[in-house]
């Protein structure tokens, strides 16, 4: 038998199966039971997050109410005669819309509607639009359109004015794992939280994104699906390295984090993509440290989550602030440059010395007080430290900063 890729052989069979769309379904089902179903809809939101899915279920709920397997198996794979699936991007001359219309009167076969899915509907001509507008304002009863787009702009207003529409959200990075996780079992391999959260936060947002990715993990051979094969895989930057980089920048220490650095390019990860992924981190931390360890705003494992608590509450949050603007403007610098690596390193070095940089901004600062403290420099001592504090964001170090504001006492 031929392979089915993973995202067509789990495409969801019921909406209980489709992940993070409960909003909309328990909309959808509750039009039905209520009698108030629509005769058009517009589907839309990024690549494979359920729309066509949604669709071919929402037709199957409508003309299958009595739950009959075989007709579910139908309308699902594109066989029921009452549910006719239209892919736009093949099919999008005038004639193809009017042959659509001149159908649409006959009546349903088996179901009690007759359900147009018009995938990808933002190619259709702009005559087979056109032609479209009557039959969309007011179609026979017994039709409902479906319309699909991951472009919705591109749909004509007078379209989406006579739709009701539907904005599949990007689905969690949490809920992606779990989906992620049921898989990988119904395969017979196992894979840790980490490395499923981290497939899942690539598919960024699509399951089938990220299903395809998990379909190339699985290719490598392995039934114990690892981060380091998705790493070795796509060339990433070992997750663990990256740690052990993050825990020498906050002990202070420019001779490990050198040495870390040296290890991951020496793997043949780019400077751009070590820079990255330290901003990624480095964000992490940050947003853990404002908002605490459960926080939604970051997309990790339980056990990353953990370790990442643990490191940001050594780090201060404004040094981290400081860092990450750090990171992006060396990043910036690096790509142009002739000389990448010595600009990592000297942010290395940098980044684990930043406390001493501030000290010695303070002693900078404290000298210039004393100096204009002959003329009452006790009050400026303390502007000049709270703007000091201020600067972090700033891409240059607080010191440099602080002895500026040093000059205030000159003019008092
Ligand atoms: N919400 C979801 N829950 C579970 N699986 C999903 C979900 N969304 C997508 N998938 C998976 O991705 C595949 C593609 O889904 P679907 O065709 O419904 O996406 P789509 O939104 O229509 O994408 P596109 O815009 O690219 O056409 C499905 O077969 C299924 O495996
Ligand atoms: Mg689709």
């Amino acid at each position: 038998m031929s392979y089915l890729v993973l995202a067509r052989k789990y495409r969801s069979q019921t909406f209980d199966e489709l992940v993070g769309q409960q909003g909309i379904v328990r909309t959808l089902m509750g039009a039905i039971g209520a009698g108030r179903v629509a005769h058009a809809y517009l589907f839309t939101g990024t690549r494979g997050v359920g729309k066509t899915s949604s669709a071919r279920l929402f037709a199957d709920a409508l003309n299958n109410p009595q739950g009959d397997v075989e007709l579910r198996r139908a309308i699902l794979t594109g066989q029921d005669t009452d549910v006719i699936e239209i892919d736009a991007a093949s099919n999008n001359s005038v004639d193809n819309a009017r042959e659509l219309i001149a159908n649409s009167v006959y009546r349903p076969m088996r179901g009690r509607k007759k359900v147009y899915i018009i995938d990808e509907v933002h190619m259709l001509s702009m005559q087979a639009f056109n032609a479209l507008l009557k039959t969309m304002e007011e179609p026979p009863e017994h039709v409902v359109f479906i319309l699909c787009t991951t472009e919705a702009h591109k749909v004509p207003a007078t379209i989406q004015s006579r739709c009701q529409r539907y904005d599949f959200r990007p689905i969690s990075a949490a809920a992606i794992a779990g989906h992620l996780g049921q898989v990988v079992k119904a395969e017979g391999y196992s894979a840790g939280d980490d490395v499923l959260f981290m497939v899942a936060k690539l598919g960024n947002g699509s399951m089938r994104d990220a299903l395809s990715l998990l379909d190339r993990l699985m290719a490598g051979g392995e039934k114990k699906l690892t981060s380091e094969h998705l790493e070795r895989l796509l060339g990433l930057p070992d997750g663990e390295l990256v740690g052990q980089l993050l825990e020498a920048v906050c002990a202070g220490d420019p001779a490990g984090a050198l040495e870390r650095a040296g290890e991951l390019l020496g793997k043949g990860v780019s400077v751009d993509q070590l820079l990255t992924t330290l901003a990624d981190r480095l964000r992490d931390l940050m947003v853990i440290r404002a908002c605490g360890e459960q926080t939604e705003l970051v997309e990790l494992s339980d056990t990353a989550r953990a370790q990442s608590a643990s490191l940001a509450g050594r780090f201060d949050p404004a040094a981290l602030v400081h860092t990450i603007a750090l990171v992006e403007s060396v990043a910036g610098r690096a790509r142009g440059s002739s000389f990448p690596r010595a600009l990592v390193d000297a942010l290395m070095v940098r980044l684990a010395m930043t406390d001493r940089l501030a000290d010695a901004a303070g002693v900078v600062m404290r000298a210039s007080a004393m100096a204009g403290g002959l003329g009452g420099g006790g009050i400026s001592a303390t502007g000049g430290g709270s703007l000091s504090g201020g600067s972090v964001g700033g891409g240059s170090p607080p010191g440099l900063r602080a002895s500026g504001s040093g000059s205030g006492p000159k003019k008092a």
